[in-house]
């Protein structure tokens, strides 16, 4: 069983419109990216795709090594017609990804990389939380009441796992949450047990049938490119036990139409100073 995530995406994409619509300017989008491979090429070339149809402006900034990166994110976060900044990961061998982090304007941090936005993140506060894993709140949070529901998460990043465990907690979701790692003993007697089961590994097929329980919902973060072709971290043969967001066309659309929301909503709102 799918989990229809289009209709989740395109709900997001309804309230931006009428965003792009009532604002007084029209709102932009900028994404950095230092050599980007292939997959960075694609993922940018979506994101313009998304833009365009919802009228946002946007702009690469294709930088030619390292040492621009401070620079440019100084330049667009003091530019107050850009609502919002995008920077490309992985981020290339010796970035401090911390201190680029810091540097993009909190209020025009899209993707909550910024470590006050995980900050608030503590107190509840979603404006600007990592948007990967707001999509997977979001998505949860349309198909099932997670009170009291037992949630396990594989993997524990900044980006995804860590922030959708606190997510989870905030008293209105009070979902009881387990977070799995790589020195996590027998994961399959955790997740057999689980309702919910958020899986951002980064390995292809690593949730199997004999670790799901009938009926149970699965998220599936990962995005993993095998001879060409992009898989998820959830076996496909898991959908015939329990729902499943598909990979393409599951988290990863629902992250792009919050990111482009979030620009909207700040031109909507003015005052970029
Ligand atoms: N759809 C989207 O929009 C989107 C956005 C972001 C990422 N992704 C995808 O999501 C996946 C995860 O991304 P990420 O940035 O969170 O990755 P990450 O930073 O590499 O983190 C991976 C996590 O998985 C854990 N892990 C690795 N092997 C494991 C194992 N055998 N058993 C249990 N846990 C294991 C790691 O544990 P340790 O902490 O112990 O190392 C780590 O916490 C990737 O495929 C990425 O491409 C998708």
């Amino acid at each position: 069983m799918l989990i229809d995530c289009k209709s989740i995406a395109q709900s997001i994409d309804s309230e931006t419109l009428s965003f792009v619509q009532k604002s007084l300017v029209k709102p932009k989008l900028v994404s950095i990216t230092v050599k980007p491979d292939q997959s960075t090429i694609s993922y940018l070339r979506s994101q313009q795709k998304k833009a365009q149809s919802l009228g946002i402006d946007f702009e690469i900034i294709d930088l030619e090594d390292n040492s621009l990166l401070e620079k440019s994110l100084i330049k667009v976060s003091q530019d107050k017609s850009i609502h919002g900044i995008f920077v490309a990961h992985p981020l290339p061998a010796g970035v401090d990804e911390m201190r680029i982090a810091e540097l993009i304007k909190a209020d025009k941090d899209i993707e909550g990389r910024n470590p006050l936005n995980l900050g608030y993140l503590a107190y509840g506060i979603e404006d600007f939380a990592p948007c990967t894993a707001m999509a997977v709140v979001t998505i949860l949070s349309s198909v099932t009441n997670l009170v009291g529901k037992n949630v396990v998460i594989i993997g524990r990043s900044t980006t995804v796992g860590l922030p959708v465990s606190i997510m989870l907690l905030r008293r209105d979701r009070s979902a009881t949450v387990i977070v799995c790692h790589s020195k996590t003993k027998d994961i399959p007697s955790i997740t057999k047990r689980a309702d919910v089961i958020v899986v951002a590994v980064g390995k292809a097929g690593f949730l199997t049938p004999e670790m799901v329980c009938d009926g149970s919902v699965v998220i599936d973060v990962g995005i993993n490119v095998v001879d060409g072709k992009i898989f998820g971290d959830v076996d496909k043969s898991v959908q015939e036990k329990a729902h499943v967001t598909p990979v393409p066309g599951g988290v990863g659309i629902v992250t792009t139409s919050i990111l482009m929301n979030r620009v909207a909503k700040n031109a909507f709102r003015g005052d970029m100073t």
